[in-house]
């Protein structure tokens, strides 16, 4: 008991160690930061209500996000505008016209362009030094109204700015910034963590940012409910994390959450509360040199192969599932030929270059295998077995089993067929991937990868990453 007192005690002491005021300075934006990204804004705003009044659009600007909610990290403003049409708008005009809006604007404002896809297309501009999304949507007022997944942005803001006291806004930016740097910050396919959204809820649910790490870290338990506003529509959902949307019942801001990130949030957070530092909230400084890691490589003795390909031109969002579903796919046709996968991981740069790595327990095997046939018992079965097999088959307990010649005795070899189509049929690729890996692609020993001289660059991040999964967790 003793003992238990004092721990708790000497956790309270460490807990007052850190300055959050002056850890705030550090990671909020600065006076001017702000005075800069708000003066932005509104004549980005300005420039688009124009460009549709020029355009004869009866469509308005507004902004939405972290940015209009006060919740936005210091050097780190992207710039959420919506362009709403009226309810009556049909999805073409909206679409055609978001788009040009967004254009103008960006044009108007001597920015570069991009244009992307959320629910429908939008255009990302760059200005002055800021990313800026321009998406269309519905002038809705209520959930009920929905007719996009963008609308419900409206909404967020809305109830965001509406509840989030000042001081609270500040608590959101250590839980955005303490999760940015633990790796669990973003709803995007590429972390499958928590977004912005979610971090403000989990700020008005729990009040401050150590009564939300304290409360995941002791409370939290796979299919966790959070329902501010008491709908009790938890249970439509099947999700680790089920956080029921303020402003619309019958959604789940959790839902991109995955598993694996809520897992490594609620060890972050219990590791933090039991040696808090201000560490973790700054990006971890990472060491990788390529003769470090060919050393871990080999030590491992196991034999890890990636394949690069070029990925295709497709969003970010569309990329990363199909690259995970290859590589899933690649991972379960090795097993069921009898090799064993010790692990397995994805990365890309978005641009040119996507790797899938895989690490394997077992990568030769003998020439043959056991094939097991039908029971004794069930003889019709055994008859057609036994045509087959004849004087090679043999009894184990009741059943039939022959050595049969195996298809792969190498992983490598296995590989290589799967990527070069000789034994495509049982690989599921990625919709956009299987063209580009087909037409060309590498197939490369980790240890010859890591001699050669194209070991450089951002790729040796994700290997290290891959020999040391835990490493962003602690300080
Ligand atoms: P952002 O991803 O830009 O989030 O989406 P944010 O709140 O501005 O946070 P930052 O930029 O990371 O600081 C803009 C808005 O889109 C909605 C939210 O309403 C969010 O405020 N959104 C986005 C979601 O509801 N869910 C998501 O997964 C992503
Ligand atoms: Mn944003």
């Amino acid at each position: 008991m003793f003992s238990i007192t004092f721990f708790l005690n000497s956790k309270v002491t460490y807990l007052t160690d850190i300055n959050y005021d002056n850890l705030l300075m550090k990671i909020k934006p600065s006076k001017e930061e702000n005075e800069k990204v708000q003066k932005l804004s509104n004549q980005l705003i300005k420039v688009i209500n124009e460009s549709a009044k020029e355009l004869d659009v009866p469509a308005t600007a507004v902004l939405v996000g972290s940015v209009a909610k006060g919740t936005w990290l210091a050097g780190n403003a992207d710039i959420d505008i919506l362009i709403k049409f009226p309810l009556e708008t049909s999805s073409e005009y909206l679409k055609e016209y978001g788009l040009k809006i967004g254009h103008k604007c960006i044009q108007k404002m001597v920015g570069s362009s991009e244009e992307r896809y959320a629910s429908h297309p939008y255009v990302t501009g760059y200005i002055d030094g800021y990313y800026v999304d321009f998406v269309p949507c519905y002038n809705i007022t209520s959930s009920i109204e929905l007719k996009s997944a963008v609308d419900r942005t409206l909404l967020h803001t809305q109830y965001i700015k509406v509840k989030l006291m000042d001081k609270q806004a500040d608590e959101v930016v250590l839980l955005k910034k303490f999760m940015g740097s633990v790796g669990t910050y973003g709803s995007e396919f590429k972390v499958g963590g928590f977004s912005g959204y979610l971090c403000e809820m989990l700020i008005l649910k729990y009040g401050n940012f150590i009564q939300t790490l304290k409360t995941a870290a002791k409370n939290w338990n796979y299919g966790y409910i959070v329902d501010i506003e008491n709908y009790g529509t938890a249970n439509l959902f099947k999700d680790p994390l089920i956080a029921v949307d303020p402003v619309d019942k019958n959604r789940n801001v959790a839902a991109a959450l995955t598993v694996q990130k809520m897992s490594e949030f609620i060890v972050a957070a219990g590791n933090f509360l039991h040696n808090p530092s201000e560490e973790y909230f700054v990006l971890k400084n990472y060491k990788t040199k390529p003769n470090i890691m060919l050393d871990q490589f080999k030590n491992r003795a196991t034999k890890t192969v990636i394949i690069c390909f070029k990925p295709p031109k497709i969003p970010a969002d569309a990329v990363y599932p199909q690259i995970k579903k290859t590589e899933n796919s690649i991972v379960r046709v090795a097993e069921s030929e009898g090799f064993s996968v010790f692990g397995s991981e994805s990365w890309t740069d978005e641009n040119d270059l996507a790797v899938i790595l895989i690490e394997f327990e077992t990568w030769k095997l003998p020439c043959i295998k056991k094939h097991e046939g039908p029971q004794i018992w069930i003889r019709e079965h055994q008859e057609r077995f036994l045509e087959k097999y004849g004087n090679n088959a043999w009894i184990e307990d009741d059943r039939w089993v022959v050595g049969v010649k195996r298809d792969y005795m190498d992983a490598e070899l296995l590989l290589s067929d799967l990527m070069t189509g000789k034994k495509s049929g049982y690989l599921k690729f990625g919709k956009h991937l299987k063209k580009k890996i087909m037409k060309e692609h590498q197939i490369i020993d980790v240890i010859e990868f890591l001699n050669s001289d194209k070991s450089e660059g951002k790729i040796l991040y994700f290997l290290h990453h891959y020999l040391d999964k835990g490493e962003l967790l602690y300080r």
